[in-house]
């Protein structure tokens, strides 16, 4: 795992000429890889059409191969993700996902989990990095979130004793909860960050956050070389939103890992400029914007694409890409630095299209 394992602390921000340069020699010497890309609803369209533009421009060694996971019914009349987007991951192991709709308490089940299911993608990466010239109320945030993303509470086991009476139940398993542990730490080391943090409620959930906690014990007691912390999400809340700079690598189970990915998003300027990477057993994995869909701006060109294109970098780094990754991140952070052209969430007036170019235009 640790040789694809990105780097991603690692961010040169300054102009490197000679990087394209290598990329281009790359590009002619190396087979392009095959890529599923899912542009999903909404916006998707319109922010995935703009990462592969930045990519063509960056002439990185990809061939996208587009699929459609609109839900189709199977014969047992349950619905499911259709079988062609199944098996275009299934060969590429690689995918890259723009925002999925999903429906609150009916109709077919989520699919962006769906699809973590499918493919077993256990860890759920989010960095969160403050971003130069996009001011927020904190300054100079550099963490990462390791979210359980198979079981836990989104393990879907739900039944109704009787009429008013609901059960849901937190799923906690050894072999889950060691293996995220496990990445956390691999992550930590390969990227050079000197902390992980087990976040837990294990002097409520016993049993489930205790299994947890113990299992990130004994991996840390492997990876001495990381510091290890643990400490209850109720406190790393409070502590986060007082000072950000505390914290490094956190580790927590899938759903503390949801809701405090959106807080740590929140401190740097929120989903739209946040990416995410979801990865599972034998390096495959799906990287996706986890924004929404936002309907109400959908075909208009004004979705900002950075989260998505962030993604993208994140899957660069994955695959072993590090120059075109970094050549991508800092053209995009540059135009993001200099102001002059943002799309309106960012506070500009600049379509999705010229925001693209821009970014187009900084590729060195
Ligand atoms: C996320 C999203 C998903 C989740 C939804 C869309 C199912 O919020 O990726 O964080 O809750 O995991
Ligand atoms: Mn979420």
């Amino acid at each position: 795992m640790a040789a694809r394992m990105w780097r991603y602390a690692v961010r040169i921000n300054v102009e490197v000429p000679s990087i394209r340069r290598l990329a281009g020699k790359r590009y002619f010497s190396q087979e392009p890889t095959t890529v599923t890309l899912i542009p999903g609803d909404g916006i998707g369209p319109e922010i995935s059409a703009s990462v592969q533009q930045i990519f063509a421009a960056a002439q990185v060694p990809i061939v996208w191969e587009a699929v459609d996971v609109t839900p189709v019914r199977g014969p047992d009349g349950k619905t499911k993700i259709p079988p062609e987007a199944i098996e275009s991951m299934a060969r590429s192991k690689l995918g890259l996902k723009g925002p999925l709709a999903t429906p609150v308490g009916k109709g077919h089940m989520s699919l962006n989990l769906a699809l973590r299911k499918e493919f077993n993608l256990y860890a759920n990466v989010r960095p969160c990095k403050s971003i130069e010239g996009y001011k927020t109320p904190y300054d100079n945030v550099d963490l990462v979130t390791i979210r359980e993303n198979t079981e836990g509470e989104y393990s879907g086991i739900e039944h109704m004793i009787v009429d008013g009476v609901v059960q849901s139940i937190k799923l906690i398993t050894e072999p889950a909860s060691r293996r995220v542990a496990e990445f956390a730490f691999e992550f930590a080391k390969a990227n050079n960050r000197g902390t992980v943090t087990a976040v837990h409620k294990a002097n409520i959930m016993r049993m489930s956050d205790g299994l947890f906690l113990q299992c990130c014990r004994e991996v840390a007691e492997k990876h001495k070389e990381v510091q290890f912390r643990e400490m209850y999400l109720d406190t790393v809340c409070l502590n986060m939103v007082q000072d950000p700079t505390k914290f490094d690598v956190l580790v927590m189970p899938n759903l503390y890992g949801d809701i405090l990915s959106d807080l740590c998003a929140g401190l740097v300027g929120g989903l739209g400029v946040t990416p995410s990477g979801n990865i599972g057993a034998d390096n495959v994995a799906i990287f996706e914007s986890v924004h929404g869909t936002a309907p109400d701006i959908a075909g208009l060109d004004k979705a900002n694409p950075t989260a998505l294109l962030l993604s993208a970098v994140m899957m660069l780094r994955h695959m072993g890409l590090n120059a075109q990754g970094d050549m991508i991140e800092n053209a995009a952070l540059t135009v993001i630095r200099e102001g002059k052209v943002l799309t309106g969430d960012l506070g500009g007036k600049a379509s999705c299209s010229e925001f693209t170019e821009a970014i187009c235009d900084r590729l060195a």
